[in-house]
């Protein structure tokens, strides 16, 4: 068997994408509900960059491959002949757990039998092979649910969810989001479910021999593999604007299309920001069962969201703001390694928060940023301060970098962006993010691409360049560990009014001045504010406080899924017992790991086994990603 490595551009990868590269893909798939199954042909193109033919190296964890074989097209197009591959499948990796096992295809057939052929590719440098496969229940990127665990109990549901590294749990692919591919996706369903994939629908009908819903999908703008997705369900379809819609299971759709009522505006608003159109035509959001492990997923033209965020008053939105950023920071201009991850995720909480500081007023930016800097702080402390994963540009080793999901990316990402702009000022930052965007769309790209932009323009524009590119200091901001040790100054009116009320209940103050009687008027990152300074100061708070709290405030009647989850782990730290069957019941009808994951380590410290129990009654009901971890945490024991 022949030895393979990590790829040096991306070691989350073994394929040789420096070799060949993946060009374009055309799946058919349709789905087996009982067997939970996904089962797929796909024809895929390539394009040979050595001067040697190479073998095809596909990164792959899960499915079974059926066959693989090579396509030989006549002159028009029309008929292919196809000759049967020999592969190997890799599985001697060190890493084999977290990267996957590779499959390796030979060309040696086509060289033996077919000479000719094999000659012309080193001239037409272009190959194409089809490769059929089918998921098995260790593709841990699909997820199955009964129809007992959707909205509405009658079908089915399907869902993926590819990055970081799960497309490779789909079906073999140079799953590196250094490689970008066109699609074209035909998918195949029972009436009356609808079977989408994230691109633009071409082509929709019943097959009436099958009564099965056939409809294709393109997908013309290259995207990496993280960005595959698919979903089918009983699905219901309403339109936001021209251009915006919401999918949903039936019977929530008008609830959403009124939450994310703002799509259109927040579009809008980063048009103007980039000075560039959104360049992916329709924008449509999708409202999945709660198992959906976040809150929300760029996936091309159909943004995944957890069903979370219908708080019924667009509390959440920021979050739609933050994944119509990623159209331009991450899906047209994308990391090319997950060490990079950070020019994905941190670029796009400056975006949210430009778009929210439009939108709601500069306050509330100030204020989601005060949010982020506290979630960034419990994060740091829960990976400890020496972590690797503390790092803005980690190196993932051979792990899965899942397993480094963090705020820190986002928040430290976000605050070195915060930093430059201050350095050289709004308008200049505004124009190197334009330059960067026109320069690198299409492409995937490590930090260096904005650093030259950057300094690019503070040659050009700025007095005492020198000084200013020595100040940014890169080099700290990328490898520093913990806590950024360079503090930007987000102080806020609203976070103060917060504190100050948090401090009248630690105080216990019988008057707790006006401020109480605006609190339920308070935007949700206020209340967070609020609950994360009581969070600081836990030790201060007794039973009697935490009664005070309760009736005063009713925390636990707040409809906010934020809210509710930092409340909880409040009522964990101070044990108290009357909250438990709130906090089962959120447990079960919530699956972003945001929240399910602080609350059950939370749990676990206070009782371990009463977590432990109702954990191995309900873990079913969370994607696999989700159960890892939490799993991983009972591992370690009391
Ligand atoms: N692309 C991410 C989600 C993601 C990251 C999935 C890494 C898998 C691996 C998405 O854009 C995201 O950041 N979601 C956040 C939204 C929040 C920051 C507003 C989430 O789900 O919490
Ligand atoms: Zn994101």
């Amino acid at each position: 068997m022949s030895k393979i490595t990590q790829n040096k551009e991306d070691i989350s990868s073994y394929s040789n994408f420096d070799e060949i590269i993946q060009k374009e893909v055309f799946i058919d798939v349709s789905l087996d509900f009982d067997k939970k199954q996904m089962l797929g042909t796909m024809e895929v193109k390539y394009e040979i960059l050595s001067s040697e033919i190479p073998n095809v190296i596909l990164d792959l964890k899960g499915p079974e491959i059926v066959s693989v074989e090579y396509v030989i097209k006549n002159e028009k197009n029309e008929e292919k002949t196809m000759i049967p591959l020999t592969y190997e499948i890799y599985s001697e990796n060190v890493y084999k757990d977290s990267l996957g096992t590779p499959l390796i295809i030979s060309l040696d057939n086509v060289k033996k039998n077919i000479p000719d052929e094999y000659n012309k590719l080193s001239k037409s440098k272009t190959l194409m092979l089809c490769i059929k496969f089918i998921t098995t229940e260790n593709c841990t990127g699909i997820q199955f649910l009964t129809k007992e665990q959707t909205y509405t109990k009658k079908y089915p549901f399907m869902f993926t969810q590819c990055e970081a590294i799960q497309c490779r749990s789909l079906f073999p692919v140079q799953d590196s989001p250094s490689v970008k591919s066109i699609y074209k996706v035909k998918t195949s369903i029972p009436s009356p479910l609808t079977f989408l994939f994230g691109g633009i629908k071409k082509e929709s009908y019943l097959d009436n021999k099958s009564n099965q819903n056939v409809t294709i999908f393109e997908q013309k703008i290259p995207i990496p593999s993280y960005l595959v997705a698919f979903v089918a369900g009983e699905l219901e379809y309403g339109k936001i604007s021209e251009r915006c819609g919401v999918w949903t299971e039936v019977g929530l759709c008008k609830i959403a299309c009124n939450e994310f009522k703002d799509a259109e505006k927040y579009i809008q608003i980063a048009e103007e920001y980039f000075n560039h159109p959104y360049e992916w035509e329709i924008y449509n959001l999708l409202v999945l069962p709660f198992s959906f492990p976040y809150g929300g997923m760029e996936n091309p033209n159909l943004t995944f969201v957890t069903p979370a965020l219908l708080a019924g008053d667009c509390s959440m939105s920021n979050v739609i703001g933050h994944e119509i950023s990623h159209y331009w920071t991450g899906n047209l201009v994308t990391n090319k390694n997950w060490k990079n991850f950070w020019v994905n995720e941190g670029f796009t909480i400056f975006m949210e928060r430009k778009l929210d500081s439009a939108l709601l007023g500069e306050e509330m930016e100030n204020l989601e940023a005060i949010v982020g800097n506290n979630e960034l702080i419990a994060d740091i402390k829960l990976l400890g301060l020496d972590s690797e994963y503390t790092k803005l540009s980690p190196d993932f080793g051979g792990n899965d970098p899942d397993d480094g999901f963090s705020t820190v990316p986002y928040e430290k990402g976000y605050q070195f962006l915060i930093f430059i702009e201050k350095l050289i000022g709004k308008d200049n930052f505004r124009e190197v993010m334009q330059k960067y965007i026109k320069k690198y769309r299409y492409k995937s790209v490590d930090h260096t691409a904005f650093k030259e932009v950057l300094e690019g323009l503070i040659n050009e524009k700025l007095k005492d360049p020198k000084k200013i590119i020595d100040e940014i200091n890169w080099d700290k901001w990328l490898y520093e560990k913990g806590i950024p040790s360079y503090k930007n100054d987000f102080s806020s009116k609203l976070l103060k009014e917060a504190e100050k009320l948090a401090e009248d209940f630690l105080q216990e103050k019988e008057d707790k001045s006006s401020v109480l009687k605006v609190f339920k008027e308070w935007h949700t990152n206020v209340k967070l504010a609020f609950l994360n300074y009581l969070l600081d100061n836990k030790n201060k708070i007794d039973e009697k406080i935490m009664k005070n709290l309760k009736n005063e405030l009713n925390l636990a009647e707040e409809y906010n899924s934020e809210i509710k989850y930092m409340w909880y782990l409040l009522a964990l730290d101070k044990k108290v017992e009357e909250e438990i069957p709130n906090i089962k019941k959120f447990l079960e009808t919530h699956g972003r790991l945001k929240y399910v994951r602080p609350v059950y380590f939370a749990w676990i410290e206070k009782d371990y086994n009463q977590a432990k129990e109702f954990f191995d009654k309900t873990k079913y009901l969370y994607h696999a990603f989700a159960r890892r971890i939490i799993q991983g945490k009972f591992d370690k024991g009391k």
